[in-house]
């Protein structure tokens, strides 16, 4: 559902942020791509979604091309972003997620009861009707999520999805996540937190420097390099002590 050919991103700056990453998410699946600060973890996301063209190779979801066919790439796929949830600060958390509703070309009914579902499960009935700009950095990424799965995407793509989040607001996103891929749908996240990566994540990709130094379960990671999974993950992505 998710196929990654090749990618490279070089940036102006000259910082080659991706150097030729080939994946793939089969329907299912929940893989955590992982990788230190700069690994290139939020370039690959923004690349998935459509947001930031690659200097080479291609991304596919469901069958569309990302770049050559935007628009019906994002119909089928939702997307958190991982630092700026991009909330439109003098609309509802219900009026940005109903406007996303309506460049999906959701039915108004339909969308209203993905948000009333959505909403319980995230618990946001106390703030759906407040203006994001009074938000805490919670409030705002519970909305974010929301706003991402709200067409019931079959591709989904959350970087950082757990940041900012009290336990129990992780403990749902967790559930959905979880649901989601219990329904078919191929999940990718990013995840800073090894605890979360190994209660989650079917399969991991270890980023370093924009490339796959790794990939595979937790389990046949930690056989190969017999170690646990965080020594593995420290000593691939250079921390070692
Ligand atoms: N717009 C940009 N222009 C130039 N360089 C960029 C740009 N965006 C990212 N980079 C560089 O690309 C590299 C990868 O950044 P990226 O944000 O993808 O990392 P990341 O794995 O998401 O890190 P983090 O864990 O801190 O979120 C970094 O060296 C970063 O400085
Ligand atoms: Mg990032």
């Amino acid at each position: 559902m998710i196929h990654v050919e090749s990618v490279t991103k070089k940036f102006s700056s000259g910082t080659e942020a991706l150097s030729g990453v080939s994946f793939e998410v089969g329907a299912g699946e929940v893989v955590g791509l992982l990788g230190g600060n700069g690994a290139g973890k939020t370039t690959c996301f923004r690349i998935l979604s459509g947001l930031m063209r690659p200097t080479s190779g291609r991304c596919l979801v469901c069958g569309s091309d990302v770049q050559a066919e935007t628009l019906r790439a994002r119909q089928v796929a939702g997307f958190l972003p991982g630092s700026d949830p991009g909330l439109y600060d003098r609309l509802t958390a219900l009026e940005n997620i109903i406007y996303y509703a309506q460049l999906y070309g959701m039915d108004r009914d339909y969308a209203m009861q993905r948000v009333s579902d959505l909403s319980s499960l995230l618990d946001m009935q106390s703030f759906m009707n407040r203006r994001t700009v009074e938000f805490s950095r919670g409030m705002k990424q519970r909305t974010a999520i929301a706003r991402a799965f709200i067409h019931d995407p079959d591709v989904i793509l959350l970087d950082e999805p757990s940041t900012g989040l009290d336990a129990a607001s992780a403990a749902a996103i967790h559930r959905l996540i979880a649901g989601s891929a219990d329904s078919g749908k191929a999940v990718l996240l990013s995840s800073h937190n090894v605890h979360e990566i190994n209660k989650m994540c079917s399969r991991v990709l270890i980023l370093n420097r924009g490339m796959i130094a790794e990939s595979g379960t937790i389990k046949s990671i930690e056989e190969r390099h017999a170690m646990d999974f965080e020594s593995v993950f420290l000593k691939l992505t250079g921390n070692a002590v």
